[in-house]
């Protein structure tokens, strides 16, 4: 079974989307361990009541590199073959991508290249646009950048704040994670320049 490693620093509610998944058999997966940042992140006592492996790893005081390289030990202490960014709200570093090359996901809750870094429901909401939504990314070493491995539309209603806009995205962004990583677990592919091809 292929062991994922979930790191996160806040709610969890990916991770928690993803458990429920690996739980029920849709995703051939385990989750080996749960690791975040913040050791008062609730998605890491979500883990611990799941009965998974949960670390805090605080990043106070450490710089990047030497932060990824506890971070690095970590995940292949725990045999981790592929990283899944759930919240994660620090920027990797080279050496950390380089660690896991191409076994890095993240989500990102707009249609990227549109509306990266933070809050990107409030940026392309306060943009005016009528379609965003969220996407399922490979790790490169720029933000928001890698390539894309699915994307979901969600329209803006005439009645939507930013917050009722997020929370519909948030229900799409449960379902294409936990789907990308189904996919890239049970169909061959490959990456082609920016392309994720699905050899089915
Ligand atoms: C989500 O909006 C995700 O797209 C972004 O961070 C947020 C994490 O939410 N990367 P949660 O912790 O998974 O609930």
């Amino acid at each position: 079974m292929t062991r994922l490693g979930v790191v996160l620093s806040g709610r969890g509610s990916n991770f928690l989307a993803i458990a429920a998944q690996v739980r029920a058999g849709a995703v051939p997966a385990e989750i080996a361990v749960v690791i975040s940042n913040r050791a008062d992140a609730p998605g890491l006592a979500a883990a611990r009541e799941l009965g998974l492996t949960a670390i805090a790893l605080p990043s106070k005081g450490l710089d990047r590199e030497a932060y990824d390289q506890q971070l690095i030990a970590a995940l292949r202490e725990h045999g981790v073959e592929w990283v899944i960014l759930a919240g994660y709200m620090r920027i990797l570093s080279a050496a950390f991508i380089r660690a896991f090359p191409s076994r890095i996901l993240n989500i990102h809750p707009s249609l990227l290249p549109a509306f990266t870094g933070l809050d990107a429901q409030h940026q392309a909401f306060d943009y005016g646009v009528t379609i965003t939504g969220c996407t399922v990314h490979f790790v490169d070493e720029h933000l928001d950048h890698g390539p894309i491995v699915m994307q979901a539309a969600v329209e803006v209603a005439a009645s939507d704040t930013a917050e009722t806009l997020s929370a519909r995205i948030l229900v799409e962004e449960h379902r294409i994670y936990s789907e990308s990583i189904r996919r890239l677990l049970t169909t061959p592919w490959r990456i082609d320049g920016r392309r994720v091809v699905f050899e089915t």
